[in-house]
């Protein structure tokens, strides 16, 4: 895939963009089609290339990820000016079988990527409706620069994949807003040293889920009998934190689903 156009550049856009440039894909065979001023003037800046200036350009690849409520007149505005594209869809919810109803000449399938991709730490789940077989393995290797890709046999499964990874990283973040706000009293508000220690706590975490010792066991060596992490783990369990966290997963898997079904 030598060159490929984002069709919609926001968000998850540019955390693929910044992902790819780190592994080396070249900026010049990158494209973009974006309404939004201030996200053009992002992809400027990643010295990216706006598609309608570069309107001769052969695309080998576009990626739709604009919101559910525009995909379907972006995913025709691909359609009138290109003949047969292939077109890998970010967009949550809607399924594959509504596009190809449209047109059935297009090579399609459905991605969900998040936005750790930036970092090429990223988890993209992928289910083929009508890309040939060497064409997908382009897209996978594609994906694969950024991150960890599954490709799944099912489409319901991308709904599940959705509420838990593709929105993964903003539970994390949500939960690190408490340890921010306490960091920010004992840290007299230094924000630089806050990151770095938020940083480190992370990179130890997820080293430590690397080895071979199951979570029950790292937290047994975290938590001494009478402890002080026993004492929050006491809290935490008493307000049953984990089964909010679930239930928390549980509403975004099935908010995934009603997507699907408004559209
Ligand atoms: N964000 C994530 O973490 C994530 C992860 C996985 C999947 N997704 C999926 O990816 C899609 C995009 O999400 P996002 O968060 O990146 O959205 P976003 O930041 O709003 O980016 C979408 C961009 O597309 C532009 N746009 C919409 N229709 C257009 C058209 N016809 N022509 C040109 N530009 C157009 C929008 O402009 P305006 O601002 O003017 O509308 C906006 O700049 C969604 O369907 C979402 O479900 C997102």
């Amino acid at each position: 895939m030598k060159n490929i156009a984002f069709y919609g550049a926001g968000n998850i856009s540019i955390s693929i963009i910044k992902g790819l440039m780190q592994s080396g894909f070249n900026c010049k065979n990158i494209f973009y089609v974006d309404r939004n001023i201030k996200n053009q003037a992002n992809l400027k800046k990643l010295k990216t290339r706006n598609l309608k200036s570069n309107l001769n350009k052969e695309i080998d690849l576009f990626i739709l990820a604009v919101k559910p409520k525009d995909a379907i007149e972006a995913y025709k505005e691909i359609l009138k000016n290109y003949k047969k594209p292939k077109i890998v869809s970010l967009v949550a919810g809607i399924k594959s079988k509504k596009y190809i109803k449209i047109n059935n000449s297009v090579e399609f399938l459905r991605a969900m990527p998040n936005t750790s991709s930036a970092s090429c730490n990223g988890i993209t789940a992928i289910y083929n409706s009508s890309f040939k077989k060497n064409n997908l393995k382009k897209v996978i290797s594609l994906f694969s620069k950024i991150g960890l890709v599954l490709n799944f046999d099912n489409e319901l499964k991308i709904d599940s994949f959705t509420g838990m990874i593709g929105s993964g990283p903003a539970y994390f973040f949500y939960l690190l807003k408490s340890y921010e706000k306490k960091l920010n009293h004992i840290c007299n508000g230094d924000k630089k040293l806050i990151k770095k220690i938020i940083v480190n706590l992370l990179q130890g975490v997820a080293i430590s889920v690397e080895t071979n010792i199951g979570l029950n066991d790292l937290i047994k060596q975290v938590a001494s009998k009478k402890g002080t992490t026993e004492a929050g783990l006491n809290t935490f369990k008493k307000n049953k934190l984990n089964k909010l966290f679930e239930e928390g997963i549980e509403s975004a898997i099935k908010r995934s689903k009603e997507i699907s079904s408004e559209h």
